[in-house]
């Protein structure tokens, strides 16, 4: 399985913010946003890692994550012209994938939650039979995808930002989608808002009976990162757990490290790079077993 994280969009909300630089780049506390999603795809077992983003800002995220052999990774890069919609991802990167079965997240989006690597590991499993995505409790669904459940948690239907919501359980930015996923992502129409909607997508899913779910408890936490307040909240968030614990949220370092994709020796030298800083010596640290 391969992974795609997009990162495009202009983010009109957090103007003047991102005017000039993307909103994935922003930091989430201690380091850039799109760490976050990576270390997802990472906890899922997924190396080699697609970056989605605009002509103005891709240039950036290939300077700050470089070809992914640091991490024992492999990190591709390609153009979105226009923010035409999610699905589009698996247009653009078809010849990426080249037939294998995929994971989208979107660059803005924080999961943090015991269990999760468990639950990556059950809807990798589950999308081996078409496709699978989470569901997640929310106060006010609308403006997300929302998902209709039956029995047995069986998904009854799938709406695209509905002014009545049929549930609260809100669709989180990360799919996974078996090998069929490009040829149907490339069957799709542009919806009233212009989009080729993942919604969409994951209804193609369903019209097959082939649309699974994973829902997340509420001791999970999926923060949001749209504008000014949960860009804070987030960075807060994330801040009070490790100042807490010691340990560190989303660091990919240690992640490829514990997954033994680097050595310690490599994880000492990663740390040194980041020189006199708290995440630097964190790395170097771990690597001499001192937490
Ligand atoms: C997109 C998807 C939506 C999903 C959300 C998660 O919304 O279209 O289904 O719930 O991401 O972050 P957008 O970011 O386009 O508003």
């Amino acid at each position: 399985m391969k992974g795609i994280i997009l990162a495009g969009g202009s983010a009109t909300r957090l103007y003047p913010l991102s005017k000039a630089i993307s909103k994935q780049i922003m930091p989430v506390y201690d380091k850039p946003m799109i760490y976050y999603p990576l270390s997802t795809l990472m906890l899922a077992g997924i190396r080699q890692v697609l970056v989605i983003s605009t002509p103005r800002d891709l240039p950036v995220f290939r300077e700050l994550l470089g070809d992914g052999h640091e991490l024992g990774m492999q990190f591709s890069y390609i153009i979105q012209e226009q923010p035409n919609g999610l699905a589009q991802a698996f247009v653009l990167g078809a010849d990426f994938l080249a037939g294998e079965a995929a994971c989208l997240i979107l660059g803005d989006n924080l999961f943090y939650g015991q269990g999760f690597s468990a639950a990556l590991r059950r809807a990798r499993t589950a999308a081996e039979d078409g496709a699978c995505i989470f569901g997640y409790y929310v106060k006010d669904p609308r403006a997300y995808g929302v998902v209709e459940l039956g029995e047995d948690n069986r998904v009854l239907g799938i709406e695209e930002k509905p002014d009545k919501p049929k549930s609260n359980y809100a669709v989180p930015g990360l799919y996974f989608y078996d090998a069929t996923v490009c040829q149907k992502a490339a069957s799709l129409q542009p919806s009233a808002r212009g989009e080729y909607e993942i919604t969409d997508l994951n209804r193609l899913y369903l019209a097959e009976g082939r649309l699974h779910v994973e829902l997340f408890g509420r001791g999970f936490a999926w923060l949001d990162t749209g504008n000014c307040d949960s860009l804070l909240e987030a960075s807060n968030f994330v801040a009070t757990i490790q100042n807490r614990q010691g340990f560190r949220v989303s660091c990919i370092e240690e992640i490829a490290w514990r997954k033994g994709w680097i050595t310690a020796a490599q994880l000492y030298r990663l740390g040194q790079q980041l020189g006199k800083t708290d995440y630097g010596r964190y790395l170097m640290e771990l690597a001499e077993k001192k937490l």
